[in-house]
């Protein structure tokens, strides 16, 4: 399908009535969305994406370190990390709406660190979703194509597909207020999918919305993927959700990246202890290094890791902690049931040793029972830190 060029840069400042916050949002989501080149033939492009030991601070805060990250072609790649680790400052210098002190974000190969955002084939979507209120739906996403004068039979034919996207073909008439939090979110998807973005920035996009409705958007939105196959770079500080919806994950923490991996490795193989603990619950154990074992003050543990110290943490997720009758042959730990908490499918055992353990409800359990537990040697971690 051929672009046209577009000419002019935008500002709907003066046509919202929403508050400056949500018109700046607006603004730059717009403005990122307005780059493609004369005569440009997009059709589903997989891009990669690469950052080059990308610093920022502002002021004394370091918002990045040295950030380098190879982002493959068509990948679902997720930031994942606690508030205020960097996770919208990279976003941002990747859509070009930040500049960076050092370092470099090159697309397809090509640096495009100095492009200003309207150059860059990349689209936001934001937290804030800001729709115009007084435009149906079928405009607010046609909102760009039209400021960019594209013909009117393929602004029709464009939304329609980036509506039929999102499932919405129904709801093309209506204004944004009478529709549900997950709907808008999902026009707001469309418009920034209507432009045919190479790559699609995705901060925080579910954020607004209510449990239920944020696991219906979460599947919808991979499977969105999987069918357009273009390049998904999700932020968020929801474990699960990163978990669920991502090919690969960076997991930042104060504006470094501290692992990235498949969901199965970050999750299954943390690296140290903030990964292990961010990404769900784990049981850490304390020890010193003692030949091919580590000794704690459970006893000597087997591992099948290598052990990089004299003294560190071993981990172990709660589901994979074993529950025995009688003592196991190896890695036993006998412990006292503090709590059960019943979870529907599984329960939750709360231990005296401070361990937590997750199991199916097939036997039952009390509290005040004694039980032995065992971590087999290939599901204990080997933290290095
Ligand atoms: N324009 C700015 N001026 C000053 N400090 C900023 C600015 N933007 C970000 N920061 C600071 O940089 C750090 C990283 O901010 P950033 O918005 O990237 O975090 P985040 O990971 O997106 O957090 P959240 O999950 O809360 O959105 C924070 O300490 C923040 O206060
Ligand atoms: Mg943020």
């Amino acid at each position: 399908m051929t672009i046209e060029a577009i000419k002019t840069g935008l500002s709907i400042r003066d046509i919202s009535k929403s508050s400056d916050e949500v018109n700046a949002s607006i603004d730059t989501s717009i403005e990122s969305q307005s780059g493609v080149d004369d005569n440009m033939t997009i059709e589903a492009t997989k891009t990669g994406l690469s950052i080059c030991e990308v610093s920022k601070s502002f002021g004394e805060v370091k918002a990045l370190i040295n950030t380098s990250l190879e982002i493959k072609p068509g990948e679902f790649f997720t930031l994942l990390g606690p508030s205020g680790c960097g996770k919208t400052t990279l976003m941002r210098i990747i859509a070009g709406l930040e500049l960076a002190d050092t370092g470099t974000v090159l697309l397809s190969g090509k640096d495009i660190s100095r492009l200003p955002a309207n150059k860059r084939h990349v689209n936001t979507v934001f937290q804030s979703y800001a729709l115009f209120p007084h435009l149906t739906v079928f405009e607010n996403v046609a909102f760009g194509l039209r400021s960019r004068k594209v013909h009117k039979d393929e602004i029709n034919q464009r939304v329609t597909e980036a509506l039929t996207m999102v499932d919405l073909t129904g709801m093309a008439d209506r204004l944004p207020q009478q529709m549900s939090g997950g709907q808008q979110q999902r026009v707001a998807l469309s418009r920034a999918l209507v432009n045919q973005p190479e790559v699609l920035l995705l901060d925080e996009p579910m954020s607004a919305l209510d449990a239920k409705l944020r696991t219906q958007v979460q599947v919808e939105l991979k499977r969105l993927h999987q069918r357009l196959g273009q390049t998904f770079i999700l932020v968020t500080h929801d474990q699960d959700e990163a978990l669920v919806v991502s090919d690969r994950i960076a997991v930042m923490n104060h504006g470094e990246i501290i692992q990235h991996g498949t969901p199965k490795e970050v999750y299954e193989r943390p690296t140290c202890r903030f990964v292990a603990e961010f990404l769900g619950a784990a049981n850490l154990i304390s020890g010193i290094r003692a030949g091919n074992g580590v000794e704690t003050e459970f006893g000597a543990l087997q591992v099948v890791k290598e052990i990089p110290w004299q003294k560190g943490t071993l981990a172990i997720r709660p589901e994979r902690v074993s529950i025995h009758d009688n003592q196991p042959e190896v890695n036993g730990v006998k412990a006292r049931i503090l709590d059960v908490i019943y979870l529907g499918s599984n329960v939750e055992l709360l231990l005296d040793r401070g361990f937590r353990v997750r199991t199916d409800t097939h036997r039952l359990f009390t509290q005040g029972e004694e039980i032995w537990l065992s971590f087999p040697p290939e599901r204990l971690v080997v933290l290095n830190d």
